[in-house]
């Protein structure tokens, strides 16, 4: 039986929408049917998550509507304008109208697809997002931004466009590669050290749990991290200044992902290893005590993620990568640092040599632990 465990509302004016957070939310044919508009319904999936959650959720959906099921190849490599081309063309082989929702079934790579799509077709379809991997419940899945990637950058077309609703199902969870949860939990990590202190506390003895995929904790770890994205979100839909603080790690994150290959690190790896970084050079600052880095190490290492920069990445590649890196607007390199624990702020004077400090001294550290 199906339980709803937490809801939170994104409050965005008459863009606003609910979060369910509980438990077998698929099988809940009037939860999911509550916001689908009309009887046209698309569901987009991929190769791996498909035969695991769609029947479930076009059981509950019942039988009085017209289901389109689409499944696209699993990975980052296809979240590309091909994959949106298959997906508009289904649409239309199947006549579908202006009135049919999307639904979307899978990680962030299917939501971020699906919601560019559902923003596009027709002008703009309903959707509903019904994210399955930890970091697509905590973060892809709320806040309105989609995108397909381009050869010459990620996420580099698309658009903002709210769902009606996210329906998230704790469950989904236990089909979760263990590398994948662990990546999820760097992005649970950084809304403790951006924005919520006693969440970043619960967080030190609550790690076992969540590792041990207790549903109770889960629920719980998703419910915080959601309601502070909605926070940020409802302040700063469109990035304007606020919602930057959401990318606490990523500039470096985003060099590691990059010098290492898509893929051969995962997202919340280089999360993980970027947030350290952005402690430290707040600790070189002053403005965090320097007991915090060892309890942010501990931490990152309970949840089973990377605490050290790969081998063989120099300052020089580190510099090189961040400067290409979204974040840098009219030359000059925004950084997200640490006021204190719990409190981020963007800066836009952090300077090349106080970065060639940080990363030498980071990669002393990489090669002493070897
Ligand atoms: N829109 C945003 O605000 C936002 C924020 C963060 C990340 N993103 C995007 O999200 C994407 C990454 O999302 P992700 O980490 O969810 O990766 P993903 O969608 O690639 O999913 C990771 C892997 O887990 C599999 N999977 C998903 N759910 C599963 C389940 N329940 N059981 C078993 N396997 C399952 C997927 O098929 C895939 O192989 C990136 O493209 C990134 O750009 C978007
Ligand atoms: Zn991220």
């Amino acid at each position: 039986m199906s339980v709803i465990m937490h809801t939170l509302h994104v409050e965005l004016g008459e863009r606003s929408y609910p979060v369910y957070i509980g438990r077998d939310l698929f099988t809940d044919g009037s939860l999911v049917g509550r916001h689908v508009i009309g009887s046209e319904v698309a569901i987009v999936s991929n190769t791996t998550v498909a035969p695991l959650y769609v029947p479930k959720l076009r059981r509950a959906l019942g039988k009085g509507r017209r289901i389109t099921e689409i499944v696209l190849p699993d990975g980052e490599q296809y979240k590309t304008l091909a994959s949106l081309e298959h997906i508009f063309e289904r649409l239309l082989q199947e006549r579908h109208s202006r009135s049919t929702t999307i639904i979307a079934v899978g990680g962030g790579v299917v939501g971020d697809i699906s919601g560019f799509a559902a923003a596009c077709y027709q002008r703009g379809v309903a959707f509903i997002q019904v994210p399955t991997t930890l970091l697509s419940q905590v973060d892809s899945s709320v806040g309105g931004k989609t995108a397909v990637n381009h050869a010459l950058g990620k996420n580099m077309i698309g658009a903002f466009y709210q769902p009606l609703a996210v329906l998230i199902d704790t469950d989904s969870l236990r089909t979760l590669p263990a590398r994948e949860l662990s990546a999820g939990l760097a992005e649970v990590i950084k809304y403790g050290l951006i924005c919520d202190r006693e969440f970043y506390a619960w967080l030190q003895h609550s790690m076992p749990k969540l590792l041990a995929r207790d549903e109770g904790a889960l629920a719980e770890a998703i419910e915080r991290s959601c309601s502070n994205k909605a926070r940020v979100v409802a302040a700063d839909e469109r990035e304007g200044g606020l919602r930057a603080i959401l990318n606490l790690g990523h500039t470096f994150g985003h060099a590691i992902e990059t010098a290492q290959g898509y893929g051969n690190w995962l997202h919340g790896e280089a999360v993980a290893v970027g947030m350290l970084l952005a402690l430290r050079l707040s600790v070189a600052r002053g403005w965090v005590d320097a007991a915090e880095v060892p309890i942010l190490e501990d931490l990152l290492r309970q949840a089973q993620l990377p605490v050290q920069i790969p081998a063989g990445m120099t300052p020089e590649v580190f510099l090189d990568l961040m400067g290409r890196d979204k974040k840098v607007i009219d030359g000059r390199l925004r950084l997200v640092l640490l006021r204190a624990i719990g409190e981020a702020l963007l800066v836009e004077d952090v300077g090349s040599d106080e970065l060639v400090a940080l990363l030498l001294d980071a990669l002393e550290r990489a090669k002493g632990s070897c």
